[in-house]
């Protein structure tokens, strides 16, 4: 087995965690942690960059905790910890936006954009620099790959700029990692429109599924979901993206192939469709939220507080090399 495979990702504790941060990024993490060293971070210095209540990121970030332990991440294979806890993150940040990363790459983000939007420039220096802390993040654990959504590859490609400028300037010092990406379902969209992502800080409910939904509520917001013009069921993403996301949706979480559900549901229309498909999502929310439930938050913090001691004796031997390099020591 191979085993030297790093793998790190994370997951902001900001807003309610969706379907879409299930299916786009940590439903993959449980399948790869048998395989390679995987670290799951919760990024909470990355939530602080836009508004925030305190008393709502102490809560979420355990919340993010038991999603993550409910999702099959393991404690025994696979480091969760919270990313404040080990400051090595931010000052490797410092080093890497001093050295490494240029104002003109952060000008690209795309998210950066779409987040400050009409205000650019009335927006936290943090906002703008969030992509050196993450690419500290992964850089920190030698890490391979990041599996991630779709909308996070820009910023896995700035972390592999940083490496490669890093590198040319001090000698091999980090890895260069990749992007990981699903296949199927690396961006699902939005339930009221099929043009916008998924987005657990959209300010329409019924845009979204939570992970931590009411049952009953989430199957309305299924049954509500825009659709497209037509009557029959087919996966066809430019003409009618409504439907290739329900099926999307559907797919993974139901475990079926699109292709099969296409065949399955030929002669039915939308609306057979729409209540199996309220079912499928019901049946997920009910097993993911009774192991939820079913995890207290001394249990998280205990989770916590192992993951730290692991991930910081693996980042300070980083850091001690990393400052040696860069000549402080
Ligand atoms: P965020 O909600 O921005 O903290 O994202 C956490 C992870 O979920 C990242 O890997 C994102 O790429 C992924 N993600 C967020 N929204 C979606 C979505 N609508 N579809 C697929 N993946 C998503
Ligand atoms: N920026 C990521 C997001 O919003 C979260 C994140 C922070 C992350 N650091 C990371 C993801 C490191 C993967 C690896 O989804």
């Amino acid at each position: 087995m191979d085993k030297l495979k790093t793998i790190f990702s994370g997951v902001q504790p900001s807003g309610n965690l969706t379907i879409g941060n299930y299916i786009g990024a940590i439903s993959q993490w449980s399948e790869l942690q048998a395989k390679y060293r995987c670290i799951f971070s919760i990024v909470d210095y990355h939530a602080i960059t836009v508004d925030y209540e305190p008393d709502d990121l102490r809560r979420r970030i355990l919340e993010i905790t038991k999603i993550y332990l409910a999702s099959g991440i393991n404690p025994e294979y696979s480091i969760i910890f919270q990313q404040s806890d080990v400051s090595a993150h931010t000052e490797l940040a410092w080093i890497l936006g001093s050295t490494g990363a240029y104002i003109a790459d952060l000008k690209k983000m795309t998210q950066f954009k779409d987040k400050a939007g009409e205000k650019q420039d009335a927006v936290s220096v943090g906002l703008f620099t969030y992509p050196v802390l993450m690419a500290a993040d992964i850089l920190l654990y030698d890490t391979q790959a990041v599996p991630v959504g779709d909308d996070q590859k820009q910023h896995v490609e700035l972390a592999r700029d940083i490496a490669k400028r890093f590198n040319g300037q001090y000698g091999d010092s980090f890895v260069v990692p990749e992007a990981l990406v699903p296949k199927e379902g690396a961006r699902i969209m939005s339930l009221t429109d099929p043009t916008k992502k998924m987005s657990k800080s959209d300010s329409n409910v019924n845009s979204y599924i939570s992970l931590l939904d009411n049952i009953e509520v989430a199957k309305k917001k299924i049954m509500k979901a825009v659709t497209d013009s037509g009557t029959d069921i087919d996966y066809d993403p430019v003409n009618r993206p409504a439907l290739a996301n329900l099926l999307t949706i559907y797919a993974r979480l139901g475990n079926r192939e699109i292709k099969r559900l296409v065949k399955d549901y030929k002669g039915f229309g939308y609306g057979d469709f729409k209540k199996d498909l309220a079912e499928v999502v019901a049946k997920f929310l009910t097993a993911f939220q009774e192991k939820y439930n079913a995890i207290s938050d001394d249990e998280a913090k205990e989770v916590l507080e192992s993951g730290r001691q692991k991930a910081e004796a693996l980042a300070s031997l980083k850091m001690e090399k990393i400052r040696q390099v860069i000549g402080v020591r």
